[in-house]
């Protein structure tokens, strides 16, 4: 099916899975609000990953650091002086643009292959620019000025009085709190090295480049995980953690034809080794998560910056050594926008009739089950049962218009089961489940409902 971005924002805002932010407001720019299923979903996918590489893992310990941190972390982190994107302004309309963008978008339209613009620095994308009079995509004309490095943080001050201001930002990544956290969660939990510190939240950007809908924003939140180890072991443990990344998304039911691993044209100076796994989004391959290989940069930089010793010694040789460092981060905002567009079909029915329908992964869909009273007269009882099963998982209850609509209605948000109850459901007991994507329905004794759905639904 031929999804664009468009009909998936036009439809995530009518079923409510996101809305433009501040939308009464006419927006803000790159700000997205979710809906009443969109947050179910996202509930849902921070869920998974944290089962996945928290629950299911014998030695992740999880943390929830604050967002605002000592303006140190970042002068250590790098962040302060090289977290920045090179913007060029159009001198005749004004437009402000990242010049890596530019050029990446002149090559594709030319078909200009082996540059990585990415990897390019501020004098080679000058330069090209130059050469190839690379048009502003607002007015067409190519009157750029000398690029100029914007910081991606956004600052704040914390204090009362303009004399105890003191400047501080929003973090950019959540890995920061990680790391700050090494040396108590270590401590706290007795860990071991080889362990991993987690971490699900809210990051900042002041990301000015159109964002493709919750794709780029300036708000989101990211899923990290940080693997502390040996640094003869690290190498393994980035390629296992490039298979358990690939992995996760594979069980999630995306097909492996539209995943790809992407290793980094331009590594970092501490780095040895870094790759993305991409998806086939509606706007073409794109990343969706990174693993890389951070040496002990990060650890030795925060021991520099904070005088505290971040040694670690290992119990059974006596050995001490800062522990290297495997980074697995990914966004739940775009791993929620992959999610969505694997997930919609539009499907033609028996009969002509189409429908639009959210192939999520049961775990993954928002409402697990809808129950559908056929007539008014079956709506106490139907009342009784969504109550019942309001109490294992998310349900919703449609009583409003023809069955056929009340179950397009259901698989436009995803729900795997519809569950309907009819004059033999007040005789018997027994309801009939519909299975969102095959359609095909099974009659059931009301008790075995919940151990028959919670069976389907796990990941
Ligand atoms: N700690 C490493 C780090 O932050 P990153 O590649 O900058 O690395 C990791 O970000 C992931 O966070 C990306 O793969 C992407 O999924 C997500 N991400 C980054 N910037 C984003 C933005 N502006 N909007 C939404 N998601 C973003």
């Amino acid at each position: 099916m031929n999804l664009t971005m468009d009909k998936l924002v036009n439809h995530c805002k009518t079923v409510g899975f996101v809305y433009r932010g501040s939308d009464i407001y006419d927006g803000l720019a790159n700000t997205w609000d979710y809906g009443p299923v969109g947050v179910e979903l996202k509930n849902n996918i921070k869920k998974a990953w944290w089962k996945r590489f928290v629950q299911e893992s014998d030695n992740t310990f999880g943390v929830d650091a604050a967002i605002l941190m000592n303006s140190r972390v970042w002068e250590a982190s790098g962040h302060t002086t090289g977290f920045s994107d090179p913007k060029m302004d159009c001198k005749e309309c004004k437009m402000r643009e990242r010049a890596d963008n530019l050029v990446e978008e002149y090559c594709k339209k030319h078909k200009i292959t082996g540059l990585t613009p990415d990897a390019m620095s501020n004098e080679e994308l000058e330069k090209f620019i130059e050469e190839h009079k690379v048009p502003c995509p607002k007015c067409g004309k190519s009157n750029w000025t000398p690029i100029r490095n914007f910081n991606l943080m956004f600052e704040t001050s914390r204090g009362v009085t303009d004399e105890s201001q003191n400047k501080i930002y929003l973090r950019p990544e959540t890995a920061q709190g990680e790391f700050v956290n090494f040396l108590n969660v270590q401590r706290t939990s007795r860990a071991k090295v080889p362990f991993g510190i987690a971490q699900i939240g809210k990051a900042f950007r002041n990301e000015i480049t159109p964002g493709n809908f919750i794709f780029r924003t300036i708000e989101f939140e990211q899923m990290e995980h940080q693997l502390f180890c040996k640094q003869e072991d690290a190498q393994k443990f980035y390629e296992e953690y490039k298979q358990k990344a690939m992995q996760f998304l594979l069980d999630l039911g995306f097909p492996r034809e539209n995943l790809r691993y992407k290793d980094h044209d331009k590594l970092a100076h501490y780095a040895k080794a870094a790759c993305d796994i991409q998806y086939l989004f509606p706007v073409g391959w794109e990343e969706l998560n990174g693993i890389h290989h951070r040496s002990n940069y990060d650890l030795s930089r925060h021991q520099e910056f904070s005088g505290k010793n971040m040694t670690y010694l290992d119990p059974q040789t006596g050995e001490k050594y800062i522990p290297n460092d495997i980074e697995y981060s990914i966004g739940c905002d775009r791993l929620l926008l992959a999610t969505l567009c694997n997930a919609y079909d539009e499907e033609t029915l028996d009969g002509g009739d189409t429908r639009v329908v959210m192939h999520f992964h049961p775990f993954l869909a928002p409402y697990k089950v809808a129950v559908l009273p056929l007539q008014k007269d079956l709506n106490d009882k139907a009342r009784e049962i969504y109550r019942n099963l309001q109490k294992h998982f998310m349900c919703t209850i449609d009583e409003a218009g023809s069955i056929g609509k009340r179950y397009r209605r259901q698989d436009q948000i995803g729900t795997p089961y519809c569950l309907t109850v009819d004059f033999d459901t007040l005789q018997d007991n027994t309801v009939t489940l519909r299975d969102r994507d095959s359609m095909e329905q099974v009659r059931l004794p009301l008790d075995q409902v919940v151990s028959y759905i919670v069976e389907k639904i796990q990941f």
